[in-house]
């Protein structure tokens, strides 16, 4: 192993989307950054066939965010391109992204994190893996970026199942990892990867190419809304993270109670999308459980289409696993060979230390989502989940930190971080269900509207102090 190598700057561990943004970012406001990545290329998740070893971009996969709401601030997606694009582009975009702002000289590839300590000096020491080998560096600052849709959980059922199973993290397309022609397949779930992974088996069972039997199992009832509700994007009126709100925004959030606004957008959007899609009832599936804002969004264009073509045969939940079949909880018994399980996913850092910090049940209370008050120098980046697009909140994010590293914003005490994470902890599970799936749910208006706020609260006190 190389000798350590000490940094006043920042490391950065990933560059998916986030990781790229925030280098970028930093490196604008002067400050001096290295951003280790395990893969090969940039974009994370979006990259198919990443070489990271823990990409899950299926080949068919488009956002489901439009392209308005994911684009970032200073750098605007093309005209020609889709308004729900595919991975391919979006990996171009942030490839064209990095290139422009020539971010790609501080990523460090091919580099694996194996190991973050925290030094008696409350620096960090980072083991790394990469093409020369091992080494340690020490930095004074550091910024998770690893993302946190890549630790599998697979959903438990009573009983045994003889067939095939995988998670959606795994699913490339109809004939691999697994090939399901003639098959008789099961996607259990209610979200994002269920509905597009159930209507491309759909689809190819229609089509004679793929599966000769597709049920939805949902444990849930959800809203679906459809990627373009008339003449507009299903995210149409979301701000863009990067706008500061004008003064309409900021009088309602000042003057209206945060319930009573929840409750007009709720029946809203369950107006909207009842009168855009019809009620899920109606096409088979399961009646939404919970109102429209406590959920994570499930969007799909498609799968009311592939439903009442019967592409799709709609179940419950699955009760009992019986070798060969699957009992579901109407009672009805199917013979099955193989189950997708689109059961969502673990929040994980392998490179520290539980004692540290870890993320039991997918619980993580950081104060704005981005620091556990103990550890100053440690932020969490994109380490939500938002119902608008994350790479604008993790460009928000980055300009934050940005002030913050600069010396330009600074933190509350301690005692207020703690005080004002309990109560947005109580925040978030008025508003959100209770499931893994919420546990870093942020309404990103919401959200941004306070991040501003505190920045310019600690910038004051930055001047203050000075
Ligand atoms: C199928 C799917 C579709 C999605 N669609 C949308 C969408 O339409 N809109 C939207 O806003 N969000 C979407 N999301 C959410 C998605 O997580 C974000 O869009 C975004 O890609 C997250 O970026 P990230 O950089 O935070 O994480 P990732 O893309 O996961 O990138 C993390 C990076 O860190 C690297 N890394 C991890 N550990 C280490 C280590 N120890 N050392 C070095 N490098 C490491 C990885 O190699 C990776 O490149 C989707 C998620 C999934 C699963
Ligand atoms: N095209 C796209 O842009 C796209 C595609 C895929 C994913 N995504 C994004 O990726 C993220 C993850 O989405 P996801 O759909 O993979 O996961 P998810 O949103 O976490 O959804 C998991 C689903 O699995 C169900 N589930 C979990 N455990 C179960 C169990 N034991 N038995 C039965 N059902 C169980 C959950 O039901 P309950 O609700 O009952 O818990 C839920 O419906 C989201 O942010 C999503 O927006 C985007």
């Amino acid at each position: 192993m190389k000798n350590s190598i000490r940094s006043e700057g920042v490391a950065i561990i990933g560059a998916g989307t986030s990781g790229v943004v925030c280098t970028k970012v930093f490196r604008q406001q002067g400050i001096a950054v290295d951003c280790f990545e395990k893969g090969s290329g940039l974009g994370g998740l979006w990259r198919f066939e990443n070489d990271n070893e823990v990409g899950g971009c299926y080949r068919s996969l488009h956002i489901n965010t439009s392209k308005r709401v994911m684009e970032l601030s200073d750098y605007p997606m093309p005209e020609h391109m889709a308004e729900f694009p595919s991975h391919s582009e979006i990996v171009r975009y942030f490839d064209d992204y990095a290139d422009h702002f020539d971010v790609r000289p501080h990523i460090r590839f091919n580099t694996e994190v194996l190991q973050v300590e925290r030094c008696a000096d409350g620096s960090w020491d980072i083991h790394l893996r990469g093409p020369a080998g091992e080494e340690k560096r020490n930095y004074r600052w550091l910024v998770v970026a690893n993302g946190h849709h890549w630790d599998v959980r697979m959903a438990k059922f009573p009983g045994q199942f003889d067939g095939a199973q995988l998670h959606a993290h795994h699913y490339v397309d109809s004939t691999s990892p697994y090939d399901f022609r003639g098959k008789r397949v099961v996607v259990v779930g209610s979200g994002n990867s269920a509905m597009d992974i159930a209507c491309e088996l759909g689809q190819a069972a229609r089509a004679s190419s793929g599966p000769v039997k597709v049920f939805l199992s949902q444990r849930s009832g959800v809203w679906i809304t459809p990627k373009v509700l008339g003449n507009m994007p299903q995210d149409k009126f979301i701000r863009h993270p990067m706008k500061r709100p004008g003064g309409w925004e900021r009088f309602r959030r000042r003057w209206i109670p945060r319930a009573w606004r929840l409750s007009l957008s709720n029946v809203l959007s369950e107006y909207i999308v009842r009168s855009v899609a019809g009620d899920p009832r109606r096409v088979g599936l399961k009646p939404p459980k919970d109102r429209f804002v406590a959920r994570h969004g499930t969007v799909s264009q498609d799968i009311h289409a592939r439903l009442i073509h019967g592409d799709i045969t709609p179940k419950g939940n699955i009760v009992e696993m019986m070798g060969d079949r699957v009992r579901f909880e109407d009672g009805s018994i199917e013979a099955v060979d193989a189950i997708v399980h689109c059961s969502g996913y673990r929040i994980s850092f392998p490179f520290l230390d539980t004692k540290l910090i870890s993320a039991p049940g997918n619980n993580i209370a950081l104060w704005r989502r981005i620091f556990d008050p103990r550890y100053r120098n440690l932020m969490f980046l994109a380490l939500v989940q938002p119902k608008c697009s994350m790479m604008p909140i993790a460009e928000l994010q980055s300009h934050y930190l940005a002030q913050y590293i600069t010396g330009r914003y600074q933190l509350p005490s301690v005692a207020r971080m703690e005080a004002e994470l309990k109560a947005d902890q109580e925040t978030l599970k008025a508003q959100f269900i209770a499931s893994e799936s919420h546990t870093i749910q942020i309404d990103c208006d919401e959200y941004s509207y306070h991040l501003y706020e505190e920045l310019d609260r600690g910038m004051v006190r930055a001047k203050a102090a000075a």
